[in-house]
């Protein structure tokens, strides 16, 4: 034994599948109401989470995308959805597991599968908490959008990031 701890790794991760929902609503509501409290107001906080949080509409945005989610212990801590091979549509992770690099491990390898699927850019609708992340995974910010969430003005901003093309085959 070294007697030196080794960190875990950050997560495990598998596709997300329909019985996931539930988790995945509760993932992103208490990302929400814990991690943007600088960012944006009680009020935003709660209009956007019960968005984020309805079942229904969750359900619907995941079908046909490609959902991954990053489990510890066989637990969901965090998810990321890409619509359309070209948007980062959710990205949400436990409070409790925050700074740990589970959502870098889940946009790393929703990445690597969207340039594998054909994709020459990536763009998110990126809140003012991940402005940040997505900064240093080479975003660039687009424009600034104002977006109504249950009747509350929310502000967020499009970046968008091009992907080195695939190497081509070697001769
Ligand atoms: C934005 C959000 C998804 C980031 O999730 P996260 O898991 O905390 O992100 P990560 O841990 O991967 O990265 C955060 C920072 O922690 C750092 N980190 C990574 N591993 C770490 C570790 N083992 N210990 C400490 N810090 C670590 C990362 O380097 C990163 O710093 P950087 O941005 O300077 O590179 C999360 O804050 C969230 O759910 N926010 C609320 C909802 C939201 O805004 N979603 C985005 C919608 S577009």
């Amino acid at each position: 034994m070294s007697g030196q701890a080794e960190r875990p790794p950050a997560a495990a991760l598998r596709p997300a599948l329909p019985g996931d929902v539930p988790l995945l609503a509760a993932i992103a509501e208490a990302a929400i109401l814990e991690l943007t409290g600088e960012d944006y107001d009680s009020d935003q906080q709660e209009a956007w989470a019960a968005a984020a949080s309805d079942e229904e509409a969750l359900a619907a945005r995941l079908a046909g995308q490609l959902a991954l989610v990053a489990t510890r212990d066989g637990e969901p801590v965090g998810f990321i959805v890409l619509a359309d091979n070209r948007l980062i549509d959710m990205l949400y992770v436990r409070p409790e597991v925050a700074g740990e690099g589970v959502a870098g491990l889940l946009y790393d390898a929703i990445e690597r599968l969207a340039g594998a699927r054909g994709a020459t850019s990536l763009t998110v609708d990126a809140s003012d908490t991940a402005l940040d992340f997505f900064g240093k995974r080479g975003f660039t910010p687009k424009q600034r959008n104002t977006v109504s969430r249950g009747g509350v003005w929310l502000g967020n901003t499009t970046m968008e990031k091009l992907l080195a093309a695939p190497p081509g085959p070697v001769h």
